[in-house]
Parts: structure tokens; sequence; C-alpha cells
């Protein structure tokens, strides 16, 4: 074979946004037939080309061993095109171009699980984006390169299950005990969306009829032992697919809807056109197997991945850069669609929570970038909280200020625009300013630089006047690759309370000021502004950034008085939600008094039990240590924080105590009828039952073990476990043994059997070692590494102690292995400069040492990033 050196992308791997260029040619058809063996696969492709533009005919292809190319009928030689092993490219290639190519794969040791590769002995499924077709077969392989798709697959009968994208067109024996089947999807799409699977796998069927009458076979396939936790999957689905018709006004636009389970998955599922694969972990549910938390998650991504039926897949990404064009939109549909399956206001506190766990320190960090990058080495390493998370802010703040009505008119302005293209964020911006009418353009610096903006705000009673006053300032600092950081249009939803009374004050325009605040929401776009409210004839409690709605860090002069006002009087769950949050913040870190929070608990508490007992179980959450240290940015130390953190939830715990053990015993989870009660219930008495514990009440441990042995409810048995085990009680070793022998077969509770253990607050490297030597750890299930990586992430005194070791360790096992999960587990130690000395030069000194270790551009770019600051 020719390989010949390529000295572009040796000398600089870097590719950037401003260097796009339209592919010199587009595919009009491509025939695959892909055969596969035990010892090897063979993919033959027929390619039907025509130029575009000038330029030579560029085939991305890596890990292929080419067999044979004919152009227009004609073998070529090795002297006519030139093969790296990144490309083949054919020079003064004609017009019109049919394509031939022969190539061998090897998909039994593709461990990176990316492109086709085996999942389990009878399993064989395919993971395409952002870049995996090319390890299938030799092809223009980006988002802006749409086509028709033919697939033909060919195996053994031992894998009675053949599946491709869209309508099965043929089937037939292959002779030699193997068979064959032929997929068309009518729809043009780029070749990440390309999937198939060959297996032995059950199915689950159902069928769903859309608005427009297609009568739609939906089919979800797993192992025979896992269909009946498909049916919580298939009832998200069929939910899914009336709410995208009457929300956004867009049915389904195929015969067919599969989606395959596998345990072998880098994430948790993808958007296949009609033929998802997902993570067991996001489809699997029932109850007896399932946390609560699990459960929503399998409805949201079950969601998910049907939302970008439409955006993603019908309008895709011109190139990898508007990621966030079909991700942000998606998340934002799936929050929205999870917002109508439970507590509207949890959901939103669950969504802002991981934002702010996650993407906020991200965005404080040396990992920072726009939502929209504009350069990467490795585009694996840029499916990142900022991408999802922010870009899902971005669309709900232009969504908030537009209001439903004419948000729908924007989105049916940009279904009708660009349906069958593939598209940048400029276009969704503009076609959603085009649609609704209101100019929504400068939401695009939200798109283009990174950092989370800082929002000042101050209020100012003048009694004289009867006005208040509301001067709001926004910055965000300083970014060595971003000079010219301009203001964003940050829409801040408020509303003004009576503080006698506790209700809320009407803000009809009399009482505005120039009408700046227009349905609760006042639209600040400058670098410092004010707003004034009259006619107030007492100074009102006002309560600003209500449902979360701008991704920014608000600082305000709240008094702790007026936070527990929010706590008992706002009716905003979210924002009575972050009154206890930036409360409890104030205790923990500056030594405030726990009494008022404390009291406006037990004042609102009975209440809300009643009405929302998810909300009510969300009022105790105290934040994480993992959270409290990303607010830190020099000299953290792990240990105060949990120092910290322990003694206030002691002090609650015993100014709780009566009140907690009462809690618990009142509630039953099984009298509620909704499951998203019920689950609330289950959530508070397992708070309670810890702040029992916490106490060192010995009958917790006694009621923690019944609550183990009586139920059949994952949440409640795992709820009653950490309990025990956390609390080190005489009863844990027993119901560690009991939990091990109920799952020892079922992999996805077996993860949280590891996870729980491994997140010990005082787990030690022996915890660690014990676990990940035991007999069912697996480094080739990306599921089974994130259950003890995850678990051991919990505790940031041991992340920052014994933990830097076993992530870098599985940086460096992982790097060529499986980079993406290598990569993305080497994040986890991203915060390392804001450390204390002498840890902090420690950790410093042990990335240091993994630099030259380390191969894969996902591991290295993610390791130089972190120690580019
Ligand atoms: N398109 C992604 C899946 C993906 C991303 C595959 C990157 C390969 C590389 C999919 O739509 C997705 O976003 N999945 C999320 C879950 C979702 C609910 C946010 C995931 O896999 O974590
Ligand atoms: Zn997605």
């Amino acid at each position: 074979m020719n390989i010949a050196a390529n000295p572009i992308i040796e000398a600089d791997q870097t590719v950037y946004l401003k260097d796009y260029q339209k592919p010199s040619f587009l595919v009009d058809s491509i025939h695959l037939d892909i055969q596969v063996y035990d010892e090897h696969s063979q993919v033959d492709a027929v390619l039907e080309l025509t130029r575009q533009t000038d330029g030579d005919l560029v085939l991305l292809g890596r890990d292929l061993e080419l067999k044979s190319v004919v152009l227009n009928g004609q073998q070529l030689s090795q002297e006519q095109y030139t093969l790296d092993a990144e490309q083949l490219v054919i020079r003064n290639a004609p017009n019109q171009i049919k394509l031939e190519t022969s190539v061998i794969i090897h998909p039994e040791s593709n461990t990176q699980l990316e492109g086709l590769y085996q999942a389990a002995s009878d399993l064989f499924v395919t993971q395409n984006e952002p870049e995996g077709f090319r390890k299938i077969t030799f092809y223009p392989d980006r988002p802006d390169v749409l086509s028709v798709f033919t697939t033909r697959v060919e195996a053994d009968k031992k894998y009675p299950v053949l599946l491709a994208n869209g309508n099965l067109i043929e089937a037939g024996e292959a002779g030699e005990g193997r068979h064959y089947t032929i997929w068309q999807d009518p729809t043009k799409k780029p070749a990440y969306l390309f999937a198939c699977v060959i297996g032995d796998l059950a199915v689950l069927k159902d069928r769903y009829v859309t608005s427009e009458g297609r009568d739609v076979a939906l089919e979800i396939y797993a192992e025979e032992k896992d269909i009946p936790k498909c049916h919580i999957a298939m009832e998200a689905l069929k939910h899914s697919m009336r709410w995208d018709e009457e929300h956004y006004g867009r049915p389904y636009d195929l015969d067919n809807y599969m989606i395959v389970a596998t345990s072998a998955f880098n994430m948790g599922a993808m958007e296949n056109k009609g033929l998802n694969i997902f993570n067991t972990s996001c489809v699997l549910a029932d109850e007896e197997y399932t946390t609560d938390a699990a459960i929503m998650r399998v409805q949201s991504v079950i969601a998910h991945e049907y939302f970008h039926n439409w955006t993603g897949n019908r309008i895709t990404c011109r190139d990898w850069f508007q990621l966030c064009l079909k991700e942000g939109l998606t998340v934002f549909r799936d929050q929205s669609f999870s917002e109508d399956l439970q507590s509207a206001a949890v959901q939103r506190i669950d969504d802002v929570a991981v934002l702010k766990a996650h993407q906020f320190p991200e965005d404080s960090g040396p990992l920072s970038h726009p939502p929209r990058p504009d350069h990467f080495v490795e585009i694996n390493n840029f499916y990142t909280a900022t991408v999802y998370e922010k870009g899902a802010e971005i669309n709900r703040m232009m969504a908030t200020l537009l209001g439903k009505e004419k948000f729908r008119k924007g989105t049916d302005e940009y279904f009708e625009r660009h349906d069958g293209q593939a598209v940048t964020v400029e276009d969704w911006v503009a076609a959603l300013t085009a649609g609704s009418g209101v100019d929504l353009s400068n939401f695009l610096t939200w798109y283009n630089q990174p950092g989370t903006p800082k929002l000042e705000a101050e209020g100012h009673y003048d009694v004289a006047a009867q006005t208040y006053t509301l001067n709001f300032k926004q910055s965000l600092k300083a970014h060595p690759k971003y000079p010219n950081l301009k203001a964003v249009p940050i829409p801040v939803a408020l509303a003004l309370f009576d503080a006698a009374t506790g209700e809320q004050l009407v803000l009809n325009s009399d009482s505005l000021f120039e009408n700046a605040v227009k349905d609760g929401v006042y639209l600040f776009d400058q670098d410092q502004a004010s707003i004034v409210f009259s006619g107030l004839s007492t100074k009102p409690v006002v309560s600003l950034l209500r449902n979360f709605s701008a991704p920014v860090n608000l600082e305000f002069n709240y008094t702790d008085e007026e936070l527990a006002f929010l706590i008992q009087y706002e009716t905003n769950g979210f924002n009575q939600w972050q009154a206890t949050q930036t409360l409890l913040e104030r205790i923990l870190l500056n030594g405030h008094d726990a009494h008022i929070y404390i009291q406006a608990i037990k004042n609102t508490l009975p209440d809300l039990v009643a009405q929302d007992p998810l909300l009510a179980s969300r009022l105790f959450d105290v934040p994480s240590e993992g959270y409290l240290g990303s607010r830190i940015d020099t000299d953290y130390e792990p240990v105060k924080i949990q120092e910290q953190r322990n003694a206030l939830i002691e002090k609650l715990a015993r100014e709780l105590g009566e009140f907690c053990k009462d809690t618990y015993l009142a509630l039953d989870p099984d009298l509620q009828k909704e499951f998203s009660q019920a689950m609330g219930v289950r959530a508070l008495k397992n708070i309670m039952l810890s702040m029992m514990a916490r106490q060192g009440d010995e009958t917790a441990f006694e009621l923690a073990y019944q609550q183990y042995e009586a139920t059949a409810n994952m949440s409640e048995r795992l709820g009653a476990l950490r309990v025990l085990v956390w609390n080190d009680a005489p009863q844990a070793e027993a119901a560690l043994h009991d939990f091990y022998q109920r799952f020892k077969d079922e992999a996805l509770s077996l993860d949280q059997w590891f996870t729980l253990q491994a997140a010990h607050p005082c787990a030690t490297t022996e915890t660690i070692q014990y676990l990940t030597s035991h007999a069912d750890y697996d480094l080739g299930v990306p599921n089974r590494i994130r259950s003890v990586s995850g678990g051991l992430n919990a505790n940031p005194v041991n992340t920052w102690s014994f933990g830097v070791d076993h992530f870098i360790g599985l940086a460096k096992y992982l790097d060529e292995k499986n980079p993406i999960v290598g990569s993305r587990l080497l994040q986890v130690l991203s915060r390392w400069y804001t450390l204390a000395e002498p840890q902090r030069s420690e950790v410093k000194a042990k990335l240091e040492a993994l630099k030259p270790q380390v191969k894969s551009k996902n591991v290295s770019e993610t390791l130089s990033s972190m120690l580019s600051i």
C-alpha cells in the first residue's frame, strides 16, 4: 500500500471554522454491501458523485485495508491516487463519477466503539457520529454531504437480525449458512447518521399513527431477558412522537422506527435515521431494577433522539462547529418535554443544577470555549456541557423572549426554509427572526464567545417617590483568546412581592417606567441599565432571574430574611429552590446562621409535601462538595469544604431530627397515584432516613434495613442501602451481599452496586482497588468504568487524593483502546490549578508526566488544554 505522508495534517492538526470550504463533490447515491465474518468484515461501496466546485476528489478513510478502487469502470493503479492514514485523494477526477471501492475492516477487534464494532459475542453495531463512517468505507465523511443510502447486510444465520436505515426491500439466503437483507433509506442524510446492526436480539413491537395518518411500526431490540424492561421506553417514544406534532407541528416521516440497545456504547444514545442505537442505560427501565432518576433519564433520552429526527436529521449541521445547532436545540426540546412529564419546577431545577455543576466550571477553566467553537483538534472533545447545556439555554432565552406563539412561528419558518439542508447557527437565528418578526441577531454573541457573564444587580427603594429602582451591570472575565468580548442580551424574568402579605404585585403598565418589563421579562442588553417601578407604597421583595431565565452568575444583595421570604412565598418553584441554595451557600461558606433556613423549611414543607413532594424533596438539597469546590478559583482545599458541609448537615440533622422521623413515618409512596408524586415521596423519605442516620439514630439503621428488605422498588432499595453502607451500619455487609446476589446478572443494577461503594465518603485506595479488581469489573465496558469513576468522583477529597492516579491511569490505559472515553475521564481533573499548594504542583507534575505517554488526538488535546492555564 502507498502511504504518503500528509505534511498538512502533521504540521498542524487544528481545524478552523474560518477555513470552511464547500465539498468539491456531492454524492448522489451510495450502495453499501457489508459482509460480516468472524475474523474480518468486507465493505463494498458504489458511489455516484457529481462535481460541485474545483478541486480533488477527497475520500476520508481510517484503518481501512484497501482492496480495489474502480473509477468509471476502470481499475485504478497505485499511481492514480494518493493514500495516507487519513484519506484517499484522486486528482483531476472527471465531473461525473461512479466510484467502486472494496475494503476490509476489523469490527471484531475494534475497542474504540466507533465505526462498525462488535459490541457483544452476538452483536455488531455502528457509531458514526461524528467521524466514524470513515472507519467503514472511503467517503467524503462530512455532514454537508447528503446522500441516498441503500444498504445490503450479509452475515451468518447465527445473527438473525440484520438492520439498516430506512425500508426493508429484500431479504434472502446467501449460501454457506449465511443470509442478507437490503434496506433503502428514502431521505438524504449525512454519513454520520448511517447505521447497521447485525446480531441475535429479541424485539418489542408497537405501532403509532401520525397526525398525517402514517402507520409507523415501532421496534425496540434488546436481549430477550430485557424485553420486559422496554415498555417505559416504548411509551416514551409514542409520547414523544405526539409531543413533537403538538408542540412543533412535526410528524414522523418513515414507516418504521427502530431502537437497538447495547451495553457497549461510549455515549448515551445516537439518533441514526430510523435506527437509533442506545446504551442499555438509556433504554431499559423497570422500577425493580432502575432508580427513579434513571427512569426519568430513559424517557428524556428517548425523546431527545426522537426529536433529532427533525432537529439534526431532516435539518443537519453544515460542519461540526455547528454542533450546538442540533444538540442545543434538541436538548432544549427534550427538557421542555420532560417538564411536561413531571413537576416542571423540578425538571428545571435538575437541568440548572447540571448546568451549574458542569457547564459553569467548564466555562471558567482551561477547557472554556464558545457554544459554537471556532477551532478544534478532535471534534469528539467538543461534545461538552457548553455545547449541549449552554446551547440549550441560548434557545431557551430566545423562546422566553418570544413567548410560545412567536417562537412557534420562528421554528415553523426554520423547518420551512431549511428542510433537507445542512445549515449554520446564523441560519437558525435568521429563521427565528424572520418567522417571529423579532430581531434576535444579537443572540449570536452568545454562540460566539466563552465565559459565564456576571450579572450584578442592586435594588433601591425611595420612600418619598414610592419607586423601586433596579440597577443592572454585566461583565465577562477577560479571555486571552477572545479579546473583544461584548455585552449579551440577558432576559431577566422577575417578580415583585408585597413584603407584608407575601402576595405577588401585579406589574401593570402604570407601575412601569418606559415599559421596560414585558410579560414579567426585562431584556437587559447593555453593559449597564436601570429600571424603575413606581406606585409602590412599601419596599417590595424582588425575585430575579425566575426559572433561571439566563445562564449567568447573579449577584444581588438579598438579606437572609428576604431569601427565607422567597422560600415561603415565591410561586415559581425554581426560585423557591434557588433561595434555599443561596441561603445554604451563605451558611456554609460565610458562616451565616442556619435558623432562618430551618424555620422557612418547616413553614413551607407540610403544604408543599401535599402539593409537590418532589419539589419538597429538592428544598433539602445541600450544594455538593463538588459544586462548592467549583466556586473556588484559588487555594481550594477539598477537606475544608468537606468539613464545613458535614458540619452543616449534622446541624440540620440535629435540628430537624424529630421532624425527619415524623415525616419519614407519615409518608407512603404506594399511596400516590402518579409516578412523579411517588418518586417525590421516595426521594423525601430517603433524605429523611439519611438525616436520621446522620444523627446516629440507631433506629434509622433498622428502618433502613426494613426498607431495603420490604421493597421491590430500586429507588427505595438503593436509598436504604446507601444509608447503611455510607454510615457503616452493622447491617451494611449483609445488605451489600444480598444486593450483589440479587442483581449480579443485571449489568445496570450491578453498576449501582459499584457506584455506591466507590462513592462511600470514606472510600480509600483499597476500596477502589477492590472494586477494579472485582471479577465483574470490565475495562471494555464504558458503563462499568464510569460506575466506579463516577462514584469515586462524588467525593472531591478522594478525587484529589488517590483519585488522581486512578484517573491518570485510566486516561493512559484508554488512550489508544478507547480515546473518546479516556479523554472524558481525564477532564475530571481539569480544575487542578485551583488547588492549594502543595497539591496543585503535585497534580500538575503528574499531568505533565502523562503528556509524553499519550498518542491519541483526543487525550493529547484535552491534556494540553488542561495544562495551558
Ligand atoms: N448525537 C448524540 C450522540 C453522540 C454524540 C454520539 C457524540 C457520538 C458522539 C446524541 O443525540 C446525544 O446527544 N446523546 C446524549 C444524550 C442526550 C439526552 C443529551 C448522550 O449520548 O449523552
Ligand atoms: Zn443529541
